[in-house]
């Protein structure tokens, strides 16, 4: 069982405080969600697992690696991908273009293909609008093309960056249709949305994360009726 363990870290910007002491456990199979407002501290928390940032202190380690020395491509190599917020698709560039530019750490061409088959199967949409270029997709299509060009890369732990930013509520729940999906075929996912509603209806388990500590945590069913969550994360 390869468990993701962060624990006790801090990370700075310069003077920023961004990471306090912060701590939470992800284990193969589960979707766990962070849920936290703008500025919480969840990119950081995302760019640091990608080896992009690193903590001051604390330990971060899933299936035997260290994640705070690896190199950002050892640890996408290992199979810890992330779909950054904001999508980052290239607008120039056909769906398909897109789709294989996930492959690029991948060597076996035949696991590639057959995974580009999978993303099409998974998201029709794609499939249908492979030719396109990225820019002329909808939003909700440019996060599923985020999303297949990860899954290309063969992930075996996902992060994915709040998928459902500026989406309309029915596209926000193909997505995480899609996300579920997903999981339930094999791979761990890592979530961090401001739209709590959204993300504790497909996750197992969510942590709180409020000026880059975790407040909160607990099966994703519970915090959905804890009155505390409702009231800052839940709209009341
Ligand atoms: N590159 C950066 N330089 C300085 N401060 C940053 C940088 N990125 C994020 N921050 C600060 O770190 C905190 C956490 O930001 P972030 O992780 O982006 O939060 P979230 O993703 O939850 O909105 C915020 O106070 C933000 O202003
Ligand atoms: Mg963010």
């Amino acid at each position: 069982m390869s468990r993701l363990e962060v624990a006790g870290v801090d990370v700075y910007y310069g003077r920023v405080h961004a990471l306090r002491e912060l701590s939470f456990v992800v284990d193969e199979g589960e979707i766990v969600c962070l849920l936290g407002n703008n500025g919480a501290g969840k990119s950081t928390t995302m760019n640091m697992l990608s080896g992009l940032v690193r903590p001051k202190a604390g330990t971060v380690s899933w299936d035997g690696l260290d994640l705070a020395t690896a190199k950002p491509w050892t640890i996408v190599s290992a199979g810890l991908v992330q779909v950054p917020e904001g999508r980052r698709i290239f607008s120039t560039m056909t769906v398909h273009e897109n789709l294989l530019l996930g492959s690029h750490t991948v060597k076996d061409q035949k696991a590639i293909a057959g995974r580009i088959d999978d993303v099409y199967q998974l998201m029709p949409r794609l499939a249908e609008r492979r030719k396109q270029q990225g820019g002329t997709l909808s939003g909700g299509e440019q996060q599923m093309l985020a999303i297949g060009r990860a899954l290309v890369t063969g992930p075996r732990l996902l992060l994915l960056d709040e998928p459902s930013m500026g989406l309309a509520p029915l596209v926000v729940k193909q997505v995480m249709q899609i996300i579920s999906t997903v999981n339930e075929r094999g791979t761990t996912v890592l979530l961090v949305e401001q739209n709590a509603r959204a993300a504790l209806k497909i996750a197992d388990r969510a942590y709180v994360v409020d000026t880059g500590r975790t407040t909160a945590e607990g099966p994703a069913v519970e915090l959905a009726r804890d009155p505390r969550i409702i009231e800052a994360y839940l709209g009341g």
